[in-house]
């Protein structure tokens, strides 16, 4: 199995491009179920999640090809309305298919869907909005079965939790219904705006795009379009808190600081120093100071972020409390970090970190995307030699990222 191997960094020092957005481009990808005609997506990372939706969507009969970082996605040749299940417990974002397949098919079967283990994650919230259009769900054996027999039909849906997944889900649904669907308490995250976008270069009618009511005029057809999916806010800010842990100075070329507010303010709170420019955002470390950060949905501080901006408060000045909110099993780097040295005390929802003059080296395991981030954001600043182990999580989601610091001057390598 894959491993990074790592030593402290000097300061990280020069240019990087930021990849395109990963959880973008999963949705964007299951819109081509709802067409005869091809989607082009430019710029399109090589990654493990992005593979895993290429072979779901292949699997139900359309065409996905690939050349370099162009994806072109075909649904006319669709013949299937059943997700095999080894994509889907593979990975989360493969419930996006639901709501294309039960907007063009009438019908759509899936698993439950695995991912990261980062709580429990349900879909209710996608379910009750495919119900309120007039889908019957039954649910057995882990499966579910989605049928609208007489298609989808508009309708006012009111989310609980302004899910990002199930806001994506059902305003692809929408696009293809019958009549007007409305979507209160709407997430509001940059990824549903590009979607949007997207959807409304395909022929999709959307009004309210970025806030949180969403108004969806269903249409009788969906056509081809050609899209560049936005840079990843959340690559970006790893490579941004990299940056800032070992006091260097990067640009982070083609990044786009109008979706990274909180996460620039708290930086700055901390000590960094950030500046737009127009290749994209520079960064320089400073001294480092405790900060507190509380998870929440956009524009609050991404919880994609949580766990890589604890590695670098570890070191940090002072004491700083990280809040939760998003997810309630998020804390799955703390026992890694505290073998190379932190302080943490996780109690519920918040974790303590006390600042420590120095972390150590050690063997530590990436349990999931964003707390391997978070390790290898630790074993840059640790003294001596460590080893970062199980990275296909951090492969799922970042599309090199140990190629991107080696670029930057660390000393890390990717070994078999
Ligand atoms: C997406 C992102 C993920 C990010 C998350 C929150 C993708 C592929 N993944 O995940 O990187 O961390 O947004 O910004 O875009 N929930 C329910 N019922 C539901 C749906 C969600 O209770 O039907 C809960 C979840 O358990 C979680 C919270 O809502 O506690 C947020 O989930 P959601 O916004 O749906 O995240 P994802 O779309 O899974």
């Amino acid at each position: 199995m894959a491993q990074y191997v790592m030593q402290k960094s000097p300061a990280l020092h020069g240019e990087v491009r930021v990849q395109r957005s990963k959880n973008a481009v999963l949705p964007m990808m299951a819109c081509c179920l709802m067409t005869e005609e091809c989607i082009d997506l430019a710029g399109v990372p090589k990654l493990t999640d992005v593979d895993c939706m290429a072979a779901l969507l292949s699997d139900l009969g359309a065409t996905v090809t690939r050349k370099n970082d162009e994806m072109t996605l075909c649904g006319g040749g669709l013949n299937g309305w059943q997700a095999g299940h080894n994509w889907v417990e593979r990975m989360r974002a493969s419930v996006l298919v639901m709501g294309p397949l039960l907007a063009r098919c009438r019908k759509a079967r899936l698993n439950f869907p695995g991912g990261c283990a980062i709580g429990t994650r349900p879909i209710d919230l996608h379910l009750k909005g495919l119900s309120l259009m007039g889908a019957s769900v039954a649910l057995s054996d882990g499966c579910m079965e989605a049928r609208a027999q007489e298609g989808l039909k508009g309708a006012n849906i009111y989310l609980d939790f302004p899910s990002v997944g199930a806001t994506e889900n059902i305003m692809m649904a929408a696009t293809l219904a019958q009549g007007t669907t409305v979507i209160e308490n709407a997430a509001k995250e940059p990824e549903i705006v590009d979607l949007a976008h997207l959807l409304e270069r395909m022929g999709a009618r959307i009004s309210g795009v970025g806030q949180s009511t969403l108004v969806i005029e269903g249409v009788e057809k969906l056509h081809g379009a050609q899209y560049t999916p936005m840079p990843d806010r959340i690559e970006t800010g790893t490579l941004m808190l990299c940056a800032a842990a070992t006091g260097g100075d990067v640009l982070l070329m083609g990044a786009d600081g109008s979706s990274l507010h909180a996460v620039i303010a708290k930086m700055r709170e901390c000590g960094a120093v950030i500046t737009a420019q127009d290749q994209g955002i520079r960064v320089r470390g400073g001294e480092l100071v405790g900060v507190d950060v509380e998870t929440l949905v956009y524009p609050g501080f991404p919880t994609d972020l949580q766990a890589p901006m604890m590695a670098l408060l570890c070191r940090a000045e002072g004491t700083s409390i990280l809040t939760e909110h998003i997810f309630e099993n998020r804390f799955m780097q703390v026992p890694q970090l505290r073998k190379m040295g932190a302080s943490i005390t996780v109690r519920g929802r918040n974790a303590i970190v006390r600042g420590v003059m120095e972390l150590h080296g050690a063997r530590v395991a990436a349990t999931d995307l964003r707390a391997g981030a978070a390790l290898v954001l630790a074993g840059l600043t640790a003294e001596g030699h460590t080893t970062v182990t199980d990275i296909a999580h951090i492969e799922r989601g970042y599309v090199d990222l140990a190629g991107a610091l080696a670029a930057l001057g660390a000393p890390i390598a990717r070994v078999e």
